[in-house]
């Protein structure tokens, strides 16, 4: 039996971590896993729930929810309590407190948790903020990855655009940023590159041309 592979990837928001993650695991037919994703979950629930506010009943939230994630088509369906929850997590409501909801120690150690157990059974490529630092500190890739500010908000702005969503580029830059501080300056795990991770500045190149020497790491690997 082959050794699963873990590659984790980490960095602020719209550096590109997610198109690059999604390329790898189809190419490698990796399970692909965005934490991002379950921290936007909890966030959801605490708004629909009218808890937003309240510790408490968010840490009791992360404790009991049943969050699924699958990735069909390129893009992550995700489940809570079997009900699909997708279309409702990337909005900016959603984007103005996931920040605040993700800094809480025990809802990361609950995520830390499913996204651990995940890893112990397949090959998997996880892309979030704290994944090289404390969920797969010995994965076998480690990458952080990073773009300039200006071009970072572009491609988030270009995005929810494309979803009709109604906001302007500079409240897409102050999220990005307002995020940025939180997600980096929160003493539990925060955002940081791991010492031995290999760093990719985006901000003008495309992820495609990193790709190629990622698989061929991959490749090296299966061979040891
Ligand atoms: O990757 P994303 O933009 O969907 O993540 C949303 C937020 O979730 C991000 O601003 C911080 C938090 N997050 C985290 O704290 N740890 C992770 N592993 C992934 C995301």
């Amino acid at each position: 039996m082959s050794k699963n592979i873990i590659i984790a990837i980490d960095g602020p928001a719209a550096s590109g971590k997610s198109t690059l993650a999604k390329l790898i695991a189809e190419k490698l037919n990796f399970v692909y896993m965005d934490t991002g994703a379950m921290y936007r979950a909890i966030t959801f629930i605490a708004i629909r729930n009218g808890v937003i506010n309240d510790i408490n009943s968010i840490i009791a939230i992360a404790e009991s929810i049943d969050i699924k994630l699958k990735f069909e088509n390129g893009i992550t369906h995700v489940f809570v309590d079997g009900e699909e929850i997708t279309d409702f997590i990337r909005t900016p409501k959603i984007n103005s407190k996931v920040s605040d909801i993700s800094k809480i120690p025990d809802v990361r150690r609950e995520m830390v948790k499913i996204q651990k157990r995940v890893g112990k059974n397949c090959s998997l490529v996880a892309e979030g903020r704290d994944i090289t630092t404390v969920v797969f500190p010995n994965a076998d890739i480690k990458i952080y990855m990073n773009a300039d500010i200006d071009v970072r908000a572009e491609r988030r702005f270009k995005e929810l655009s494309e979803q009709n969503i109604k906001i302007t580029l500079d409240e897409v830059k102050n999220n990005l940023k307002e995020r940025d501080l939180i997600d980096s300056g929160r003493e539990d795990s925060p955002l940081k590159k791991a010492d031995d991770a290999f760093e990719l500045d985006t901000t003008s190149i495309s992820v495609d041309s990193e790709l190629k020497k990622i698989l061929s790491f991959v490749e090296q690997i299966k061979k040891t």
